[in-house]
């Protein structure tokens, strides 16, 4: 695989819709026309659907249906959250390829795959991952905060993607309190939030985040077409991942920024607007303790307050909570 495909797939996303001619490729990377070609004639092969027009260049037709580094690049170019990105067509998980770059890379990243093979859900769950339907991403971020502050962070990331997700159906998007979103009584989107600390505090926040995008009812298996949707359900045509994981990465930069500087009460109200989880008995387990019971508030750290059939209060940091 040659070197230089990335940064040609960059120029030619950079140049998008307009051409852009070989020898000025040539130029700016300083290789030959003929290299250039070569690595035109290999992408094209890999069904990027390339135009090439005599005396006038190269073109990028459409985003392909794989990811590609290069045109990543070129998309979130003006987002400062993500320094280094990985893509992949297939991987056990993105949070694993996350956890042993991390040993060689200091920097914030996106870790992206087409597939995963070995998806992890939390409680150790898996995680339907098909081949090209969805966002199977994890993010490695830096944050230089205390650990005490990180309660919040999952209450902020997840505005980010309701609100992105928002935007491709008129349905509504919502948020089950801590990690799930929603659309209607149907989970779209998980994601979990590890976390690697040192002596001196967070070494790195983990985020794994699986978005299920265009898969169609009979893609999913048929252990869980009941409680599992997709975004592509819920609107007229499928969704070009790669505007969406622009527009993603946006919601969730600005909102990471939020989380850096703000306290959760400053979002608490926009928060507790898209939530599921309002006056409805609903079913909780926390650890080895299962129990029905409502929520009645969530406080300015992010934990959940339950009251349970028998009358207790129960004070949750997380809990997996089922809609019955
Ligand atoms: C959940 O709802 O249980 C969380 C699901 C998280 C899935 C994502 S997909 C990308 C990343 N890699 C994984 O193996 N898991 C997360």
């Amino acid at each position: 695989m040659s070197k230089y495909r990335d940064q040609i797939l960059q120029l030619l996303a950079e140049a998008q819709p307009q051409y852009v001619s070989g020898q000025a490729i040539a130029n700016q990377l300083n290789i030959s026309r003929m290299t250039v070609k070569k690595v035109i004639d290999q992408l094209k092969s890999e069904h990027v659907s390339i135009d090439s027009v005599h005396n006038k260049g190269h073109r990028l037709n459409d985003y392909p249906t794989v990811w590609h580094k290069g045109i990543l690049q070129d998309l979130l170019k003006h987002q400062s959250l993500i320094e280094t990105i990985e893509t992949y067509e297939s991987v056990t998980s993105t949070q694993d390829i996350a956890k042993h770059l991390l040993i060689d890379h200091s920097e914030s990243m996106l870790i992206l795959s087409d597939e995963q093979t070995a998806g992890k859900g939390r409680f150790k769950r898996p995680w339907q991952s098909a081949k090209g339907k969805g966002i199977w991403m994890t993010l490695v971020l830096r944050p230089n905060i205390p650990f005490s502050m990180l309660t919040t962070f999952n209450l902020f990331i997840s505005l980010a993607i309701c609100h992105t997700i928002q935007q491709y159906t008129d349905e509504k998007v919502s948020i089950k309190w801590p990690n799930d979103i929603y659309i209607g009584n149907r989970k779209v989107c998980g994601f979990l939030t590890e976390m690697i600390a040192n002596a001196d505090g967070i070494e790195a926040v983990i985020c794994g985040i699986g978005i299920n995008v265009n898969q169609q009812s009979d893609d999913f298996d048929t252990s869980v077409p009941l409680q599992a949707t997709s975004i592509r359900q819920h609107r007229e045509t499928d969704v070009e991942r790669y505007i969406f994981l622009r527009n993603l990465i946006i919601q969730i930069e600005r909102r990471y920024q939020q989380f850096l500087t703000e306290p959760f009460s400053t979002i608490k109200d926009e928060y507790i607007a898209v939530s599921n989880i309002w006056n409805r008995r609903l079913r909780f387990t926390e650890g080895e303790k299962r129990f029905y019971g409502k929520v009645i508030r969530i406080d300015n750290d992010g934990f959940l307050y339950v009251l349970d059939e028998q009358g207790d209060i129960h004070r949750l940091m997380s809990a997996d909570i089922e809609l019955p």
